[in-house]
């Protein structure tokens, strides 16, 4: 019943995002640019929604329903949307053009900002994605390193290319991509994080491995921490063997305070990737690091990496947009301290209530990060490999589902807090999660 009515509210209360859904059908392959742009709604029978505007914490879709958004744009919007600073800077440079093709000053103060502001970046580059990024960071460490093999963690999601899409949530049992070689042919390894057997598969592979990338805190993978115990042992065990450490801190940069996690962890990788938030919403990925390693990529090198093509690589606006940001977050660590306790705080109170009813959810993440999982079952304190053996895709997009009915906006459940968030938004968000995670929870599907 739940679901009938759930399924039944959603689509009244949304026709035009229903008729643009026809639509984008018969253009874009499953209606979509991006695989996880369904929202998982495709799997019980339904349609994404079609969104036109968002100011601060809300999103409003072409039916005039509006959500408050835990998504964030794929956690690049920490100040909230259409931040008015943003909005103004933008407007004022866009006046001038915005597309060159050319070098501009404004690539030169981001690399600077960010080099000043984080131990371990000496030198940087910019591409358009963070996609882009890992893959250079990965091309970089084979060449400067003069090895084959990239170990990556299972379920870290570092973008979809040829390199690192491998062991990714979306491929269960190890499968590989139609059109992609299987991993042992790409030179890919894969192993668990906070797991010492991870250290046995570094001293099998020493001599072969360019390099290991992860993410300090998984987080399309589901929102787990890494535990830094294992990120130091990483550290010292790559530092030993000569295999380069690459933090993929795409999502984590910027996330809990003005500078990347690395600096507050104190384990400097060889290697950074970064994107989503120092873009200000526009598109970026960067690569930084070691000066001998990223100056491998310079034109002036007689055995160049090419780690820069990229019509629109060093995108001006892009770079106005991440130094305006930057510059915001740079007087913003009370709203750093309130967003990272408050993301706490849901994560204990939702996690609380979930074990207290004894319900097969579970929230994971890390300060504002917020991520939620539907499992098939009640486990009690499920291993990482037990939440992705037993996710259940169906209830979870039912779940996503009625957050939309009840006005809340999320991906992978939630997603993260941002700035624009105040404390009444957060409890609604708690509500209406508590609200629906029994009958979520209870639903039976054919
Ligand atoms: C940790 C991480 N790395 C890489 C990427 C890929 O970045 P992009 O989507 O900008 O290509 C993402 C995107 O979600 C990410 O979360």
């Amino acid at each position: 019943m739940f679901i009938k009515n759930e399924l039944e509210i959603y689509q009244k209360n949304r026709p035009k995002s229903k008729e643009l859904w026809q639509k984008a059908l018969k253009v874009l392959p499953g209606g979509i640019s991006h695989s996880i742009r369904t929202f998982g709604l495709d799997l019980i029978g339904s349609f994404p929604l079609f969104i036109n505007s968002a100011n601060g914490p809300y999103l409003r879709d072409i039916d005039a329903n509006e959500y408050i958004d835990c998504w964030n744009g794929h956690f690049a919007m920490i100040l909230g949307h259409n931040p008015p600073e943003i909005q103004k800077t933008l407007k004022e440079y866009i006046e001038h053009g915005w597309h060159f093709g050319t070098n501009t000053e404004y690539q030169v103060e981001l690399a600077k900002a960010i080099i000043k502001g984080n131990l371990g970046i000496e030198k940087m580059r910019f591409c358009v994605s963070g996609t882009e990024a890992t893959m250079y960071a990965s091309r970089l460490a084979r060449a400067y390193t003069e090895r084959r093999l990239i170990a990556k963690a299972k379920l870290g999601w570092h973008g979809a290319n040829d390199t690192l899409y491998y062991n990714v949530g979306s491929l269960k049992n190890d499968q590989t991509s139609p059109g992609l070689l299987n991993s042992e042919k790409a030179g890919i390894l894969t192993f668990e994080i906070n797991n010492d057997r991870t250290f046995d598969l570094i001293k099998k592979n020493k001599n072969n491995l360019a390099a290991i990338i992860l993410e300090p805190i998984l987080g399309g993978g589901g929102g787990f921490p890494v535990e830094i115990e294992f990120l130091k042992r990483l550290r010292e065990e790559t530092e030993k063997n000569d295999i380069l450490l690459i933090f993929d801190e795409i999502i984590t940069g910027y996330r809990f305070s003005n500078t990347l996690i690395q600096n507050k962890l104190n384990i400097i990788p060889d290697l950074t990737t970064m994107g989503k938030i120092i873009g200000g919403g526009m598109p970026i990925g960067a690569i930084g690091g070691r000066e001998d390693i990223i100056e491998r990529s310079s034109p002036q090198k007689e055995k160049q990496v090419l780690i820069g093509g990229g019509t629109f690589s060093g995108y001006p606006l892009s770079m106005i947009a991440g130094l305006k940001t930057l510059e915001i977050l740079n007087t913003s660590q009370k709203e750093y301290n309130r967003i990272n306790s408050e993301g706490e705080k849901l994560l204990k109170n939702l996690n609380q209530f979930f074990n207290e009813e004894k319900l097969p959810l579970l929230a994971m993440g890390y300060k504002s990060i917020i991520m939620l999982h539907v499992l098939s079952k009640w486990i009690e304190k499920p291993s990482i490999n037990e939440i992705i053996e037993n996710s259940d895709n169906k209830r979870q997009a039912l779940l996503q589902l009625a957050l939309f009915n009840r006005n809340v906006s999320g991906l992978h459940g939630l997603g993260s807090l941002s700035m624009a968030h105040n404390h009444d938004h957060i409890m609604q968000i708690q509500n209406v999660v508590e609200q629906i995670a029994h009958p979520v929870s209870q639903s039976q599907f054919d």
